[in-house]
């Protein structure tokens, strides 16, 4: 089946295509470059910018793979979680498309898509438990099949992303912040007693990382050289040998904090679910090096299988969305036109309507 991705959830505008399990293509407009003078989204700008790039993105994506509109036959599109006013741009194209060529639409788990995404590159092996660390959640699910998933554990209030990109904020580095505290910390011992790994004296599966954001604001308040003069991200990335040593010291002991804190949890989930096949870690703070090699011991220790997606496919993009949707459509699952946009701190229903199941050669 030749299925069509939309991915507007944030502030990555992005279109795939997705033929039989395998990526033709996929298209990324970010957007990070607009809200980062703001220093965190503004949901607004978002939408008239998804509202700007997104039919041309899409024309792009045809012309690049020699397809038209007509070839296709699922449109799959990301129904949240995340900003309403963005979701609701990608939602009002995919079911116009849907509405004018006639073919099944069906709104993705954007949070399902992330955990299904490596899906693309590799054999999941289930159940798997998945890790989904993203910006705006912490969530560890048993991943029963490709399209059952139970909620195990989640964050209390900040997402490990979130405290990522605060904790960058705090030192002066550009938004999103975590692909430069990882790199900043990389390569670099981290001192493990500077930041107390938070809510682990209990028997949950659960997160909070805002006290850790404040023992981080806490520390550097008080050593106000670690806030460096605010550089451009290609500066960081450019003039990193010049950012003071215990910027990079704190950079490291924060990755290897939000790290171990992730392990202590996935080895608690491991420990119970013994019929687990494989690890999943997914989401923006999949890319960072630390909770990868980390996470690699874990299964490794746990001999399960460790699936880790290829950086692109970490952060949001729309390669996901329609290998998810393609997923959900193969099995018989779609929506009609009435399905809704889902905000951030809403479930996503699952109320897919149940047909035959279409298995379409493209
Ligand atoms: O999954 P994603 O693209 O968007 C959401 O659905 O939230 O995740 C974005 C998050 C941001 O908080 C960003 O700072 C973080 O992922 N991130 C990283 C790294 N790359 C992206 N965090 C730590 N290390 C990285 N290498
Ligand atoms: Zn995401």
């Amino acid at each position: 089946m030749l299925c069509l991705g939309i991915e507007t959830s944030c502030d990555e505008s992005a279109v795939a295509l997705v033929c039989d399990g395998r990526l033709k293509k996929e298209l990324v407009s970010s957007q990070a470059d607009l809200h980062e003078v703001f220093g965190g989204v503004v949901p607004e700008l978002a939408s008239r910018e998804h509202l700007r790039v997104l039919c041309p993105l899409l024309d792009t994506l045809f012309q690049a793979t020699n397809t038209t509109m007509q070839d296709l036959q699922g449109i799959a599109v990301a129904r949240g979680p995340g900003l309403l006013g963005s979701l609701l741009v990608g939602m009002g194209l995919a079911k116009g498309l849907a509405l004018s060529l006639e073919i099944p639409l069906v709104g993705v788990n954007h949070l399902e898509a992330h955990l299904l995404a490596p899906g693309l590159e590799t054999t999941i092996f289930f159940p798997a438990l998945g890790l989904l660390v993203s910006g705006g959640h912490t969530q560890l699910y048993l991943m029963e099949s490709k399209t059952s998933f139970q909620l195990l554990g989640r964050t209390l209030d900040d997402a490990a992303g979130e405290a990522f990109d605060k904790v960058a904020k705090l030192l002066n580095l550009p938004y999103p912040g975590g692909a430069h505290i990882d790199r900043l910390g990389s390569g670099i011992d981290p001192d493990t007693a500077l930041f107390t790994r938070p809510y682990l004296d209990n028997q949950n599966l659960d997160f909070s990382f805002s006290g850790l954001k404040t023992a981080v604001a806490n520390h550097v308040g008080s050593h106000p050289e670690l806030r460096i003069a605010h550089l451009s991200a290609q500066e960081v990335v450019e003039n990193s040998a010049a950012v003071h040593p215990d910027v990079k010291k704190l950079c490291a002991s924060f990755n290897w904090t939000v790290a171990d804190t992730l392990r202590i949890k996935v080895e608690r989930a491991l420990k119970r679910l013994k019929q687990v096949r494989s690890l999943v870690v997914a989401g923006g703070v999949a890319a960072n090096s630390r909770v990868r090699a980390v996470m690699t011991e874990v299964a490794r220790n746990f001999h399960v299988e460790i699936v880790l997606p290829s950086p692109h496919l970490c952060t949001d993009n729309a390669a996901m969305v329609a290998y998810a949707g393609e997923i959900l459509l193969e099995a018989g699952l779609s929506h009609g036109f009435d399905v809704e946009a889902i905000p951030r701190g809403r479930a996503i229903p699952r109320d897919y309507l149940q047909t035959g199941g279409s298995l379409q050669e493209c």
